[in-house]
């Protein structure tokens, strides 16, 4: 598999599918329910955009980590939020531009079906706009998108759009940087994973597939173990800042 596109600059591979970390996602809702957020600062680093879908309509808005976590804050009954959302590729952040914003989530995906029915059921329950056995369509209401700040850039190199977030979702990102996939010596575990769990809050939350316990800086909330055949970690895990 490509990985990385030396002539682009940057990674290739960006697969995502609903619902990947829904069962940490669904934890994370838990855990907001428990205490009063008058508001929330959000980012979401590299959201990926699924490429595996049956119909490749272009009118479809094909990443879904941003609309997941708008959807489990209000949920918690948080309306006033933002989230930025980080990637080094065009392709990714130009699928958040789309409108109106349409989701097709096909039923039928090995991801999909590992998906909790009642994290799918509450995903914007109130704006499908078609159901069929194969598929579900969602239209996002306007008012979500406009809490995404979109920013191209690199995570292992750039500074992050903002000093302190509350939360912090990066899952499938990091690994691609092991030395055994790039054969260059570069450990991004010790430097950018320092530099996003320095940009969460006190009492803020990390969602990532990449820290395997807590320090002394951190609780872990919750880990969802995935058995992967790649090097990739699919296992996530919900950590709160001390
Ligand atoms: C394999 S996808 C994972 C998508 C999603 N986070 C998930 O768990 O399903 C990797 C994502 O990270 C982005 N990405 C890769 N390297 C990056 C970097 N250095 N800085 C920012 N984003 C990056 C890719 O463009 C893609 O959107």
């Amino acid at each position: 598999m490509g990985i990385i596109d030396k002539s682009k600059g940057y990674l290739t591979d960006t697969n995502t599918y609903f619902g990947r970390h829904g069962y940490i996602f669904k934890k994370l809702w838990r855990e907001l329910k428990k205490e009063k957020h008058s508001s929330m600062s959000c980012l979401i680093i590299g959201p990926g955009l699924e490429n595996s879908l049956t119909d490749t309509s272009l009118e479809f808005t094909k990443t879904y980590q941003p609309f997941e976590l708008a959807n489990i804050l209000t949920r918690a009954n948080i309306s006033d939020y933002t989230i930025d959302i980080l990637d080094i590729n065009p392709d990714v952040l130009n699928e958040l531009k789309k409108t109106p914003t349409l989701l097709n989530i096909s039923k039928l995906h090995t991801y999909h079906r590992e998906v909790s029915n009642d994290y799918f059921q509450s995903f914007f329950s109130n704006n499908i706009i078609k159901d069929t056995p194969q598929n579900r369509i969602i239209k996002i209401p306007e008012n979500v998108s406009s809490k995404f700040n979109l920013q191209l850039g690199d995570i292992t190199r750039d500074s992050l759009p903002n000093e302190k977030y509350d939360v912090v979702i990066c899952t499938v990102l990091l690994s691609h940087y092991y030395r055994e996939v790039t054969g260059e010596l570069y450990d991004p575990i010790s430097r950018t994973l320092t530099k996003i769990e320095n940009s969460i809050k006190s009492k803020g939350y990390l969602i990532d597939s990449e820290k395997y316990g807590p320090d002394n800086n951190w609780n872990l909330i919750a880990h969802h173990s995935v058995e992967s055949p790649s090097i990739h970690p699919e296992s996530t895990s919900l950590f709160r800042k001390k």
